[in-house]
């Protein structure tokens, strides 16, 4: 990992972390863009901010559930694309304390996840569909674009002035802040267009250790400068793909590794969404979260409270079964990375040090054969489940093949997912 990501190794160590996009849109029920997609004037979004009325909000049991989900970080919606602002903003009365609820849900956050020994991140909306010098008439995305009364002179560097000053409060006021996940470019809107180094520096100024997001320059669709050879100030931290695992680990034009974060939805929505029931099951997220990480990646996983404060049932029984499952295997993507060989057929290898772990996905008929690992490099393989210790077998039909390694498992040992521990006799390579 090149100087430059120094920063992000207890990020690159964590791996697992919980999204939460939270606002007046969990009464509409139907995601975050609402606004947008169905072309909502502010008279009429505004029911909402008079309806808010979270009975059941308590970011105790939000850092709880995503303590037990096994997750490490977590980041909150402190302003989406509504302009809707979850924290004590000076700048707006169109915020939370305005509300029925009346507190600063972003120190609520930060309060109880930091509590619970999570690191802390806040989103934040570059768009802002509420500010009155934000385009709207034309713009691709505001809930206006159609509407020639929207054509009305705005002032944009008037905006930025706001968003700026909106970030510096979030910067400045609530204590150390881990992580920063600024969202998104577009079009022309994009780097400088934001002034967007002059943002970074004044980020860097109060939160020198602060990771940054690459969406100052990049959409979800593409990953921004981070890619290049010489990225801008404001290129980010790591990557941050939107609901696509990359083919491979992400390496920028010199073939360095870059950090990225995947981001994923539990049902096909970010914002609560209560017709929406394609939830994906703990299994394929612990294998997409696996795989993250046999990519050196990490996985952002989201949540979206309803509108009386409360995680949908379904993503708890979900979380709760992640949590159970890395409660027991949690050391094969704590800290592990890429192992830089090749994918093995029955499922993925991540590695620690000189530890290599095998998730298997696929049991095999007789002995499980690991390619590219020679059995003269291995000091020992266990069984994560009980620690039991499994023999390398080199006698009747393995003979066959003296530069393979095999292994007897019994067949009763296999679950849906089985981990073995791989100790090497030498380190084989540190981390990236
Ligand atoms: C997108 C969407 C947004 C969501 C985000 C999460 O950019 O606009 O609604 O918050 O991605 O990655």
């Amino acid at each position: 990992m090149s100087k430059r990501f120094e920063n992000s190794l207890w990020f690159r160590n964590l791996r697992f972390g919980m999204f939460i996009h939270w606002g007046l849109y969990a009464i509409a029920a139907k995601g975050e863009w609402i606004k947008s997609i169905q072309k909502i004037p502010d008279e009429d979004y505004d029911q909402y901010f008079e309806m808010f009325d979270p009975v059941d909000f308590d970011a105790h049991n939000w850092a709880k559930c995503a303590k037990e989900a096994g997750m490490k970080y977590a980041v909150l919606t402190a302003k989406h694309h509504d302009g809707f602002c979850l924290f004590d903003s000076k700048l707006t009365d169109y915020k939370i304390t305005n509300t029925k609820l009346k507190k600063d849900v972003v120190k609520e956050f930060l309060d109880a996840f930091r509590a619970q020994g999570l690191k802390v991140g806040l989103y934040y909306s570059l768009l802002d569909w509420r500010h009155e010098h934000y385009p709207a008439y034309k713009d691709p995305f505001h809930p206006m674009r159609d509407n020639p009364k929207y054509d009305t002179p705005r002032d944009f560097s008037k905006y930025l002035d706001y968003m700026h000053a909106q970030v510096k409060e979030l910067v400045s006021n609530y204590g150390k802040i881990d992580l920063m996940w600024l969202d998104f470019s577009y079009d022309q809107y994009r780097g400088e267009y934001w002034r967007a180094s002059e943002l970074v520096k004044m980020i860097r100024n109060y939160q020198p250790e602060i990771l940054i997001n690459s969406r100052l320059d990049a959409s979800g669709e593409n990953l921004g400068g981070i890619m290049s050879q010489n990225p801008e100030i404001f290129s980010g931290d790591f990557a941050c793909p939107e609901q696509l695992m990359p083919p491979q680990a992400l390496k920028n034009e010199a073939g360095e590794h870059v950090p990225w974060e995947i981001c994923v939805s539990m049902n096909e929505s970010w914002g609560y969404n209560s017709a929406d029931k394609n939830y994906k099951s703990a299994d394929l997220i612990i294998k997409k979260l696996t795989e993250a990480v046999s990519k050196g990646g990490n996985m952002i996983l989201n949540v979206g409270p309803d509108a009386r404060g409360n995680i949908p049932q379904e993503c708890i029984q979900i979380l709760q079964k992640i949590g159970g499952w890395l409660k027991v295997y949690g050391e094969s993507i704590y800290g592990c990375t890429d192992s830089g060989l090749p994918k093995p057929e029955w499922g993925r290898y991540t590695k620690k040090d000189n530890i290599i772990f095998a998730h298997i996905y696929e049991r095999p008929i007789g002995p499980l054969l690991f390619p590219s690992i020679d059995r003269k490099d291995i000091q020992k393989i266990i069984m994560l489940d009980d620690f039991s210790e499994l023999n390398i077998m080199t006698e009747w039909v393995a003979t066959n093949y003296p530069q393979y390694t095999f292994v007897d498992i019994a067949p009763s040992k296999y679950k849906d997912i089985t981990v073995l521990k791989i100790e090497l006799k030498n380190q084989t390579g540190k981390e990236q």
